[in-house]
């Protein structure tokens, strides 16, 4: 599968953010990934809804909303989810996950389901129908600037695996977590195709958005 880059707009700067939007969009970012937390299910906080409705309103580029908050079911309608975006839940924040994903679906979005380091492939073997693809977290998810938990890259070859063998060839894998350029090409030949870019890449020290692109590019062909 062709990979998709999806920068993390955590890790823009939020005071040019328009001039970042302006970079990714030049650059043909594939996705816009914002992580929403709750400061329960993770210990931190960081966007919100207003602002994901104004970058919509600013840009045709799809939207990757990531949610790091128990009971995602409670929040989801203040989001405006639109046909096109993608939208991860955490398969341990919410009892009716497969509830939850079917709704996301009848938004007209993509259902993904999100596994922290710790969770077994086998707690989302009952829902890989539902979903269009799986988050699979390479950090503890919360904070950006982390690193790479080593024990996620087998996982991402055995869910590889696990995907191609029940028949689900379509189904992406994206990580999220110190997807460094190093990193990215280990995290492409485990079988990942959504690579989700933040300060380890796209927006690393010393580096355009362009250049940390063309980067990004070359470690994930
Ligand atoms: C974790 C976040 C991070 C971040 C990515 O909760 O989702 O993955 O956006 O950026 P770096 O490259 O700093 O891990
Ligand atoms: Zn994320």
């Amino acid at each position: 599968m062709k990979s998709k880059i999806a920068p993390s707009l955590m890790c823009a700067n939020l005071l040019h953010l328009d001039r970042d939007i302006q970079a990714l969009e030049e650059i043909g970012a594939d996705y816009l990934h914002f992580d929403i937390m709750d400061g329960s299910f993770v210990p931190n906080f960081t966007l919100g809804p207003d602002l994901v409705k104004a970058v919509r309103r600013r840009t045709n580029i799809p939207l990757d909303i990531h949610f790091m908050v128990n009971s995602p079911e409670r929040h989801l309608d203040l989001f405006d989810i639109q046909k096109g975006d993608l939208i991860s839940v955490h398969v341990e924040s919410t009892v009716h996950l497969n509830r939850l994903l079917n709704r996301i679906r009848a938004l007209g979005a993509s259902p993904a389901v999100a596994l922290n380091p710790a969770t077994p492939l086998f707690a989302i073997e009952e829902v890989l129908g539902d979903v269009d693809a799986v988050l699979v977290m390479t950090v503890n998810p919360g904070f950006a600037g982390q690193k790479l938990v080593e024990s996620t890259l087998g996982k991402i070859k055995r869910l590889r695996e696990m995907l191609d063998s029940k028949g689900y060839w379509e189904t992406r894998i994206e990580v999220d977590g110190n997807v460094s350029f190093e990193n990215a090409a280990k995290m492409r030949a485990a079988g990942a195709d959504i690579f989700v870019a933040g300060s380890s890449s796209i927006f690393a020290k010393g580096m355009s958005i362009h250049e940390a692109a063309m980067k990004l590019r070359e470690s994930i062909r």
